[in-house]
Parts: structure tokens; C-alpha cells; sequence
């Protein structure tokens, strides 16, 4: 049986400020017929479009970028404390060199249109709906903006949250 309890967005108790900025949340697709993770601290969740969206940025050169260009739905995952190390080594590893869930022992599961993991807490599961480069065209405040770019931007992609699960563990 699964622990995990679909829940609507409303029902999220978390402040996304934190469960994004401060507790992390990581990144999963389809890689084959395996999955890739990376860690992720930037980005949002509110409403476009009158859906329920993740706001996510992804730089090129991420093993990440690759699946997610390719696959429609992706995860994103949040977890407890304990997990900090797993979400570290998922942050500053790719995927190019590692099996990430291996390395981690994180369980991924496959029974949604993109893989999440056994021992999260709390899971959005994102189907895109409009992915674009940031640009320094656009740039308004370059002292904030560009300091974070060596012709690296992110790639931004709007995604419908098509599914909240809650791990009721
Ligand atoms: C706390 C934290 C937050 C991160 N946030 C992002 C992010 O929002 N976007 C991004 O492109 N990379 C971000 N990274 C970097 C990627 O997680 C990292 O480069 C990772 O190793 C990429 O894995 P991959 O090559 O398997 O895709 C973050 C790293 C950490 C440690």
C-alpha cells in the first residue's frame, strides 16, 4: 500500500518560501529506463494561466536539462531534515557521473507519469506547459541579475501541478 495521499494544492500546509528556498526540493524525470534528480532552490509555485503552477529554472548544462527538455512530466519532491545529505550529493553531483538514487539510497517510484521517491514528505508532480531562456536582453537589474550568469542562463519552465501527493507515513 502506498503512503501517499493525493491532497489538493489548498491543502499544502507549507510556507513555499521555505519548503523551496530553505528545505530544498529535487528535481526528477525519466532517464530511460531509470530516473536523474537534481537539487533545486530557486524557483516558485502560484497561478497562471488559472492552474495551479511550478515555476522552475534550469541552467543548459545540468544532466537534468537534457531530461527535461525531452519528457512532458517531471516531480518535484520534498523531504525531511534527514535527507539534507542525499539532497547535497543530488546538488553537487550529475547524473553524467552517477546513479544518483543509488549513491543516495532514495527509492524512486514509478507508478506517475514521472518518478518521485519512497521517502518524501511531499510531492508536486508538473506537467510543462511553457519552457523559455531567460535572456540579457531582459535583464532590468543587472547588478542582481548578472552576477549569477557566465552565458549560463536558466532555462524557465511554467508547469501545471497535475497532482499533489502527501506521504502519510
Ligand atoms: C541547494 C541547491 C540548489 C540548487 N538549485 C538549482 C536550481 O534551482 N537550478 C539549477 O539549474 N541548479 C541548481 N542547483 C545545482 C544542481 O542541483 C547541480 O548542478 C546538480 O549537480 C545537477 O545535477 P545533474 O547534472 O544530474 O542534472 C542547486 C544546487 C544546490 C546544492
Amino acid at each position: 500500500m502506498s503512503a501517499f495521499k493525493e491532497i489538493s494544492v489548498n491543502e499544502i500546509k507549507d510556507n513555499p518560501f521555505k519548503l523551496i528556498g530553505t528545505d530544498w526540493g529535487l528535481v526528477a524525470a525519466k532517464d530511460g529506463e531509470k530516473c536523474n534528480m537534481m537539487t533545486v532552490s530557486w524557483g516558485g509555485v502560484g497561478i497562471m494561466w488559472n492552474k495551479p503552477v511550478a515555476f522552475t529554472f534550469i541552467r543548459p548544462q545540468r544532466y537534468s536539462f537534457g531530461l527535461l527538455e525531452n519528457e512532458e512530466y517531471f516531480t518535484i519532491s520534498f523531504f525531511d531534515e534527514n535527507y539534507r545529505k542525499a539532497l547535497s550529493f543530488c546538488g553537487s553531483k550529475s547524473g553524467r557521473d552517477y546513479d544518483k538514487a543509488k549513491e543516495t539510497g532514495l527509492t524512486p517510484l514509478y507508478d506517475e507519469k514521472a518518478p518521485y521517491f519512497k521517502e518524501a514528505r511531499l510531492v508536486l508532480v508538473c506537467r510543462k506547459m511553457y519552457a523559455q531562456f531567460l535572456n540579457e536582453e531582459s535583464v532590468v537589474d543587472a547588478d542582481t541579475v548578472l552576477k549569477n550568469y557566465d552565458n549560463d542562463y536558466h532555462k524557465m519552465y511554467i508547469s501545471e501541478i497535475v497532482k499533489v501527493l502527501k506521504n502519510e507515513d
